[in-house]
């Protein structure tokens, strides 16, 4: 056969082909894809993984640049994860949430020895959303109180409760959301007019005293909790310039009452160097969220880790949350094998060396490459801001508006060349697995280097 480009093609690639578009068709045909118009959808039709990289029915390779859904932090395919779930799988596949397994008290227990501070008694859910839903509805119990106080730049899942504390846009559709939530202005040095005429570090300060402001306008009886990522994520890896602004968040909580619920659902388990993102900045929570990495997406879990005096009041308080699959032993198995992964490969040293690679790489498309505002993150927790002009800071795209052509340019040779991120508004996302090789560091970053190369002619 001949393709259209007059390449020879082979009856075996053919084949693969048409595999590809049926299992596109099928998936099209019968699904529905998240926050799409579904007319628009070209999902890639993947069907092997192993370490960085996917590949699709057409057999061409991709280096996850974006770990799927920044959640498989190990890398793909790994043994050890796989043959947990298998044996788990043999042993004992499901029991009521109300059951004691080894596989959920094992993996409870690993939990609260990486956790920061006195961190303890785990509540298992599903995914990071259902985390959130549970760990606001316990600060509610715990303080009798309703309000939630999070922030504008932030995800925190797209159920309903969660979707309305995060502030990211896709809230919009569903507005109005739950009546309780308080958003607050977030420690966005770049943009932020609040940093405008100020160091950094002041910035974060003013930003404390703002909050400060806002707990009393909003009466500090009222909020239940403070919700924040440990270290933002889709909403633009946005981190404070300092830790005044996390050891100001935790004072104003003491001094209130006011539980702090820290979500580290993308940026825990290594993603920035340390276990979880909050562990940066030595603050530690009243409620820890997480999921994603706990897993590694092997299998579906979520988990709320809860302090001494949270655990102590519902000793004699009923805990009014529940799910079916809490605690589900398959997944309660892979998170024990993810954790013995983390340690045994010494991952999260790795994503701070294998981190800095990259910086240095970035930092030097920062220098030579006018589209780029700035890069910003940790370990391998890191983003590119597109700008059209640095000195304005015109976003190359504008925030929550369709990506322009020089966008759509760097998107295309990046998905074409197989390296595989999250391209959204001005951001482009360098968020690899942990295990990340020195080779794809290389390679990885040559192509985006041409990427970027597309967009500099629409800069002034
Ligand atoms: C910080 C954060 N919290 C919560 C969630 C929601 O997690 P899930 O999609 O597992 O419900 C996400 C998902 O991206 C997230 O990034």
């Amino acid at each position: 056969m001949i393709s259209e480009d007059f390449t020879l093609i082979t009856s075996t690639e053919s084949d693969a082909v048409q595999r590809a578009q049926e299992i596109i068709r099928q998936n099209r045909e019968y699904t529905l894809f998240s926050w799409s118009v579904q007319g628009g959808c070209n999902p890639l039709p993947i069907t092997r993984a192993k370490g960085t990289c996917f590949w699709t029915a057409d057999d061409k390779r991709y280096i996850d640049y974006c770990s799927q859904l920044m959640n498989v932090n190990i890398g793909h395919g790994h043994p050890k994860v796989i043959e947990a779930i298998k044996k788990q799988a043999e042993e004992l596949a499901f029991v009521y949430p109300g059951a004691a397994t080894v596989a959920r008290g094992e993996a409870a227990e690993k939990l609260a020895e990486i956790t920061p501070g006195e961190l303890k008694k785990v509540f298992f859910t599903l995914g990071g959303a259902d985390a959130n839903e549970n760990a606001m509805k316990m600060a509610r119990l715990v303080t009798g109180r309703q309000k939630v106080m999070s922030r504008y730049r932030s995800y925190h899942g797209g159920t309903f409760g969660a979707m309305s504390a995060g502030g990211d846009p896709r809230r919009l559709a569903n507005e109005p959301g739950v009546p309780w939530i308080v958003r607050m202005f977030d420690p966005y040095s770049y943009r932020s007019p609040l940093y405008r005429h100020c160091t950094p570090e002041e910035g974060d300060l003013a930003l404390v005293d703002l909050i400060e402001e806002q707990i009393q306008m909003e009466g500090p009886d009222q909020i239940a909790a403070i919700l924040l990522e440990g270290y933002s994520g889709s909403s633009g890896i946005i981190a404070p310039a300092s830790k005044a602004y996390w050891k100001g968040i935790r004072r104003l909580c003491d001094k209130y009452g006011i539980m702090l619920i820290v979500d580290e659902v993308m940026s825990g388990f290594g993603r920035t160097g340390e276990w979880f993102g909050i562990d940066n900045y030595d603050v530690v929570p009243d409620m820890l969220v997480c999921a994603k990495g706990l897993t590694c997406g092997y299998v579906p879990l979520g988990a709320v880790v809860v302090s001494p005096q949270i655990a102590d009041y519902f000793d004699s308080n009923t805990l009014w949350c529940g799910l079916t699959y809490s605690g589900h032993p398959l997944a309660c198995a892979a998170a024990s094998a993810c954790i013995d992964v983390y340690k045994e490969e010494n991952l999260i040293e790795k994503a701070r060396v294998q981190g800095d690679k990259i910086k240095a790489h970035l930092d030097r498309m920062t220098q030579q490459h006018k589209c780029v505002g700035e890069q910003r993150g940790i370990g391998l927790f890191r983003v590119l801001e597109l700008v059209k002009n640095r000195e304005t800071k015109e976003p190359i795209s504008g925030w929550n508006q369709p990506a322009t052509e020089a966008m759509q340019k760097v998107a295309g040779h990046l998905k074409s060349k197989g390296f595989h991120t999250f391209v959204k508004w001005d951001w482009v996302f360098v968020v690899p697995p942990l295990c990340i090789t020195d080779e794809e560091i290389e390679e990885g970053m040559s192509i985006l280097d041409e990427a970027l190369a597309l967009a500099d002619p629409y800069c002034d």
